[in-house]
């Protein structure tokens, strides 16, 4: 946990929203793999760790905002739970550090919840993503359960949302961390990622640094030949001399903070001209869209920055003809850059996607588009100084796609389809950072991970 201050001040600054009523947090629970007993590795919901640091499941907090009180709710263990888990600090001990004096058995909520409501005084809370805390706010609330998304307070969701978009220096201390973590996955990946390998043998030791050194990892590890599957989670593959493996991966620090870095290598430590072509277009793409990222600047704009660059870097190649200003505007682009360019990251790698990607990227003046591939941008919004955005553009080959487009003859004006056909074994390149937008431009975070050809390159063994 960071200090009890910080968890004070966080909820004294989320208060300054509200003028009555009552804020509800849920904590997660453990959540059974095949029976009860054998639960999923347990992970915090991100807002509960946010304000109130309490890592454990079982746990629900209350801010009575007429009363002036903050409460939580939870569990003291009994000697049955210490004979199983060891000795456990009491609640109030819990609690204490962060900063609440008051709490009660988790059976007094519904009580709680109900006094607030006798007394015709809102509940706000965050839309919930867990079956059981559905369930849990259907029973309080009086809500179906497949209705309580709808409930949900929109006042307190853009109060999180505008609270964690800002990273406090701490936060990105621990940012840092997971990115030091990663550094060791990518690094260790470069070296000894080998032909006649299967993609498991490396996806297996880089979460296990992931483990060694953090919290495990911030998702389930991409690493895959395959990689114009965007999310290929599929790690069964043998690996050959020739084959470009995208790894996506990266560490949750102590703090339950993320990092998210993309790196593609070679398998067998060379990229190929027809690799280095594609990959040096990528690398372009990525550092002019982060070159162009400071407060005030929309994340759409370096999002479309990439998609230029890549537009002019395969027109360049033959795959692409016609103007490029056209070619980004209708989406031809879109065969080989199908994705957003990056998401915010924090206490989640796709911070506060649970709270909706509309709050967290998008306002009411800046609007999704629904053009294929824009529409996937997570985030099109101004930068602000203290968001730390992932920067990830990438060019694929996916043949389903391109078997489809060419039987439209979609975008035929802009895209050579008989050039496009002899990559459809190509795969793909992605390349991601974590990037702080600062008072006057931008940072890359973490130790630099090579990334230029001949640096990857020489990392091999
Ligand atoms: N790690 C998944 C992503 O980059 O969004
Ligand atoms: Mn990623
Ligand atoms: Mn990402």
């Amino acid at each position: 946990m960071f200090k009890t201050e910080v968890y004070v001040n966080r909820r004294k600054k989320l208060k300054k929203n509200f003028k009555s009523g009552a804020l509800l947090f849920l904590g997660n629970d453990e959540s059974p793999m095949n029976y009860p007993a054998n639960p999923f590795h347990f992970r915090q919901d991100s807002s509960f760790l946010y304000y109130w640091g309490l890592d454990e499941p079982g746990v629900a907090a209350l801010i009575d905002l007429d009363e002036g009180k903050e409460i939580i709710f939870g569990y003291d263990f009994t000697i049955d739970d210490v004979v199983w888990m060891g000795p456990q600090p009491t609640l109030k001990e819990r609690a204490r550090k962060a900063g609440i004096k008051e709490v009660y058995p988790i059976s007094k909520l519904e009580t709680a919840i109900r006094g607030i409501m006798n007394r015709g005084r809102k509940i706000h809370f965050l839309p919930p993503y867990r079956p059981e805390n559905m369930i849990k706010l259907q029973n309080l609330l009086g809500i179906q359960a497949s209705l309580i998304k709808n409930y949900a307070s929109q006042k307190m969701i853009k109060a999180v949302v505008a609270q964690r978009s800002i990273k406090s220096q701490e936060e990105i201390q621990e940012i840092e961390f997971a990115l030091d973590v990663a550094y060791d996955m990518h690094t260790y990946a470069m070296k000894y990622t080998r032909p006649g390998m299967y993609e498991r043998q490396i996806s297996g030791a880089i979460e296990g640094i992931a483990l060694a050194k953090g919290n495990g990892t911030s998702f389930p590890i991409i690493f895959s030949i395959h990689g114009e599957t965007l999310h290929n989670h599929y790690h069964g593959n043998l690996m050959n001399k020739g084959d470009i493996a995208v790894n996506d991966s990266g560490a949750e620090s102590l703090e339950h903070y993320a990092s998210d870095i993309t790196r593609t290598i070679p398998v067998g430590g060379k990229f190929t001209a027809q690799q280095k072509e594609i990959y040096q277009i990528v690398l372009d793409a990525q550092m002019q869209s982060i070159a162009a990222m400071k407060p005030g600047v929309k994340f759409r704009k370096a999002h479309l920055i990439a998609a230029k660059v890549i537009a002019g870097g395969l027109a360049n190649l033959g795959f692409l003809k016609g103007d490029l200003d056209e070619i980004v505007k209708g989406g031809a682009h879109a065969l080989f850059f199908p994705h957003g360019l990056g998401h915010h990251m924090g206490l989640d790698v796709h911070d506060m996607e649970d709270l909706g990607e509309e709050y967290v990227g998008y306002s009411d003046k800046v609007k999704r588009s629904d053009q294929f591939g824009l529409a996937y941008l997570r985030m099109a919004k101004e930068l602000e100084a203290g968001h730390v955005m992932t920067v990830e553009p990438g060019i694929y080959f996916i043949p389903e796609l391109i078997d489809l487009w060419k039987s439209e003859k979609k975008f035929s004006e802009f895209i050579n389809y008989s050039k496009v056909e002899k990559y459809r074994k190509f795969g793909g390149i992605r390349i991601e950072d974590n990037v702080l937008v600062t008072k006057n431009g931008h940072k890359v975070l973490g130790k630099p991970i090579p990334k230029k050809i001949q640096d990857v390159e020489a990392m091999w063994e």
